[in-house]
């Protein structure tokens, strides 16, 4: 799962969500054609041992939009393990609360507290349009199965003031026309840790809610904020129509559907989170911009990786008969 949409995910959680999976799903076709079988490409890794191992690499982006392009084999391996891995237990409830927890500011905090005046009023007005407008960028298939603007809006953004200024950041980035659109689906990586419950195999994850939260705490304020006022200028903008903003989610998902690694891992997954590095930014801003990237990939993939790739390590040793399917966000692998 990408560092950055645990929010999405605890309020993906809160939803109705179609539990089936759905093959022919709308707009699959992506990677030109839908290709034969023999021509997908996957993203598993098979470790060679009896039973065997696998390394899948999941997406954060509606199932049912990268479902078909996942080879046959791949399916067979998640349904043939007996245990399966995540980044984190999504499915544990205690995951959740310390997810949303972790984005809280301290008690007694609100966010009119801690931000400059002017960018409280902006981020109010903005939140207070997108509440006027869910209404029009649900789909009939989204109320359709009972899912209200009202109800979504809360669910994503209901206590805004009180979350850290980071997270209001993610959340902002997030409630755009094309992501409402996609709710109340759930996730590939989601939709896989349900099916495993459905299932009843034995799951687990290698990390902890704090190991992935506290980096994105650990911004310091000055570069939080050059963060928020980036997102609300590019929202601005958007609303007044003089944005188009590259639509990175559809990329990420071409890049997915046609096996690419390579690009899926330079965009970083990184289809919640706005790209600060903007050509036009003033040289002083631009070198914040750069400053947070490389601290958040620092932070969020190396050191990450390094620790997941220990405790996988950890759990093969540990048990040599068991079959373990991993399936860990593809961008951060
Ligand atoms: C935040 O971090 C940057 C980069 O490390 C540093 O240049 C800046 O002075 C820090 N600002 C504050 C308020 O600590
Ligand atoms: C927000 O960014 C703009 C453009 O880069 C800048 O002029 C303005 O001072 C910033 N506002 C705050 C509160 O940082
Ligand atoms: C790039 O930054 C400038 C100045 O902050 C802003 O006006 C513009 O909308 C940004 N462009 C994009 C694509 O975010």
């Amino acid at each position: 799962m990408s560092p950055w949409s645990w929010f999405l995910l605890q309020t993906l959680c809160l939803l109705p969500m179609g539990a089936a999976p759905r093959r022919g799903a709308p707009g699959a076709a992506n990677c030109e054609l839908k290709p034969q079988q023999s021509e997908l490409n996957s993203f598993l890794w098979t470790i060679k041992r009896d039973p065997p191992s696998y390394f899948f690499g999941t997406i954060h982006v509606p199932y049912t939009r990268v479902w078909d392009f996942i080879p046959d084999n791949s399916k067979e391996a998640f349904l043939q393990s007996s245990t399966v891995y995540f980044e984190l237990d999504l499915t544990d409830p205690y995951t959740i609360s310390a997810l949303t927890s972790c984005q809280m500011l301290p008690q007694g905090k609100n966010l009119q507290d801690v931000l400059p005046r002017d960018i409280y009023c902006r981020l109010k007005r903005h939140l207070e349009y997108v509440k006027l407008m869910m209404p029009l960028w649900m789909t009939p298939d989204q109320r359709g199965k009972g899912l209200y603007a009202d109800y979504l809006f809360n669910a994503i953004a209901g206590n805004w003031e009180r979350k850290r200024p980071v997270w209001v950041m993610l959340m902002v980035n997030s409630l755009t026309e094309v992501d409402i659109k996609s709710r109340g689906v759930p996730v590939l990586d989601l939709f896989l840790a349900q099916e495993a419950e459905r299932l009843r195999k034995q799951t687990g994850a290698v990390e902890k809610v704090e190991e992935q939260c506290h980096p994105l705490n650990g911004l310091n304020f000055s570069q939080v904020i050059f963060a928020l006022n980036q997102t609300l200028l590019q929202q601005e903008s958007l609303r007044a129509g003089s944005l188009q903003i590259p639509y990175t989610t559809e990329d990420l998902i071409k890049h997915y559907n046609c096996g690419d690694l390579s690009s899926i891992i330079l965009s970083h997954d990184s289809s919640q989170v706005p790209n600060f590095i903007n050509a036009t930014l003033p040289p002083q801003e631009r070198i914040t911009a750069q400053e947070i990237d490389s601290y958040l990939r620092r932070e969020l993939i190396y050191k990450r990786n390094e620790r997941i790739g220990k405790r996988v390590k950890a759990l093969l040793e540990e048990f040599p008969d068991k079959g373990f399917f991993f399936a860990f966000g593809a961008a951060s692998q």
